[in-house]
């Protein structure tokens, strides 16, 4: 986190430290002096400069700064600035004296991945686990098919028929434990096919690459333009893995003609479409978009998951899988069921009793109150930063102006608050234009602290 100031020509390394962003500045100053990394006589930055690099309050850098000089690790004198003390200073003793510090834990968080897990549904979840486990017959608490539960595979089948358009026979559906674990079956089968690219998205999960890698599997970045992932460079890859209701993270839906052509290119060469359908459920303005599975199932994985709609700790999935490929993802899977009978059971209680649409339903409305309210903010106070992508999913892509996501970033390790810069998101080989930008993850906070974020956030954008 180097960072050099005009005003002052020198580089200088701060890590916020938590206790306060005062405390935090004023120990991190210390700490550069105390250790020599800060010479003596280096004129340090002005109050402001220092102030506007860290995106903290100019009177918080001004105090810090004074605190030092009275403790005589700096000097200031009107009109020359604020100099480290050429005397060597002996640290007073006590529980003043300097302490190494670990890095604070953020008080806000809007890393986007993790829905609002305090409002995972409890008694309706207890409900449906205890008339699970009352109805389940012993037998349920054997090994299990490799495949899964069949009940939990027939509501599936059932609900993503109705809610997302899925062509999807319980015998083609695979129960996985999560996302992630349902590519890491179909990379190891692609593999064992002889595959040895998958066409990826320019932006998405730097963990799904890893995996694919992990399988031997090369990952190549399609396009990415203003109507985003654009499939026209889709040739002899193997597979293509895409984020069709919702681009992770840029937020854009694939183009109609899109979705056409991915399929189209599946049926001449014989590759595989993946379809990452990770918060498909969650979509606020009406137009909902079908699963791209719908449009041609003999080509299409469909991959779902709770770890939106519910919980990631429950670790479970599903694949809806292409005739024929059924016996090979067993394989890989290693022939067992990978997933608790009793968590599965639950699960497809709560889809048949009805209780996860209205789980659904309160949560589409929790977030798209965060949403519109994070929308509503920076029109208000950061009309420079604008909220990109349709209105859906967990997480919103924030365009900044140019050269201000890495100062964002900085403002906002410095105001405790957790959020993620777009550049991580990017495929290392990607050729796209720069974009600055944070990606919010607005559903992450519980209720009582989504204000608060909401604030810090405001906060570290610029005006
Ligand atoms: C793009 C995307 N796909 C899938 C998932 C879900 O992964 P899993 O089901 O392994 O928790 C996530 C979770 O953050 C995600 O961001």
């Amino acid at each position: 986190m180097a960072r050099s100031w005009a005003t002052s020509g020198i580089d200088l390394h701060l890590e916020p430290t938590g206790g306060g962003v005062r405390r935090g500045l004023t120990d991190a100053l210390r700490e550069a002096v105390r250790t020599g990394r800060l010479a003596p006589g280096t004129r340090l930055p002005s109050s402001r400069a220092l102030a506007a690099d860290l995106g903290i309050a100019r009177n918080t850098v001004a105090d810090a700064y004074a605190d030092l000089v009275a403790e005589g690790w700096l000097t200031a004198r009107q009109g020359s600035g604020t100099h480290v003390s050429d005397r060597t200073v002996v640290p007073p003793a006590g529980p003043t004296s300097p302490r190494p510090r670990t890095p604070g834990r953020p008080t806000h968080n809007l890393v986007p991945g993790t829905p609002d897990l305090a409002s995972f549904p409890r008694a309706q979840w207890l409900k449906a686990a205890r008339r699970a486990l009352a109805t389940a017959p012993y037998q349920a608490l054997d090994y299990g098919d490799p495949r899964g539960r069949v009940e939990l595979r027939t509501a599936l089948s059932a609900y993503l028929a109705r809610a997302r358009g899925v062509r999807a026979d319980p015998e083609r559906i695979l129960v996985c434990a999560g996302f992630s674990h349902g590519l890491r079956l179909l990379g190891a089968v692609l593999r064992a096919r002889g595959a040895r690219t998958v066409a990826v998205e320019s932006y998405g999960l730097d963990a799904h690459w890893n995996l694919l890698a992990a399988a031997g599997l090369r990952t190549v970045p399609l396009p990415f333009d203003e109507r985003g992932t654009d499939p026209r460079e889709l040739t002899d890859q193997d597979a293509v893995l895409l984020t069709p209701a919702h681009q992770f993270p840029m937020g854009g839906t694939l183009h109609r003609d899109r979705r056409s052509a991915v399929v189209e290119w599946a049926r001449r060469t014989g590759g595989l479409v993946v379809e990452d359908d990770y918060d498909g459920e969650f979509r606020y303005d009406r137009q909902p978009v079908g699963a791209l599975q719908g449009l041609d199932p003999d080509h299409v994985v469909h991959a779902g998951t709770a770890s939106k709609s519910l919980a990631p700790g429950l670790r479970l999935g599903w694949l809806v899988l292409p005739p024929g490929l059924m016996e090979e993802v067993l394989a890989a899977k290693g022939g067992i069921d990978t997933c608790g009978s009793l968590d599965q059971l639950t699960l497809a209680e709560f889809l048949s009793s009805g209780a996860y649409d209205r789980h659904v339903r309160a949560a589409r409305l929790r977030y798209r109150r965060r949403r519109d309210a994070l929308v509503a903010e920076l029109a208000r106070r950061a009309p420079r930063v604008h909220a990109t992508g349709i209105a859906a999913g967990l997480h919103v892509v924030l365009r900044l102006p140019p050269g201000t996501e890495q100062p964002a970033l900085r403002a906002a390790a410095w105001q405790g608050l957790a959020v993620h810069g777009l550049h991580r998101y990017q495929h290392p080989e990607a050729v796209v234009e720069p974009r600055d930008a944070l990606v919010v993850g607005y559903g992450t906070p519980p209720d009582h602290a989504w204000s608060g974020a909401l604030e810090a956030l405001c906060a570290v954008l610029p005006e």
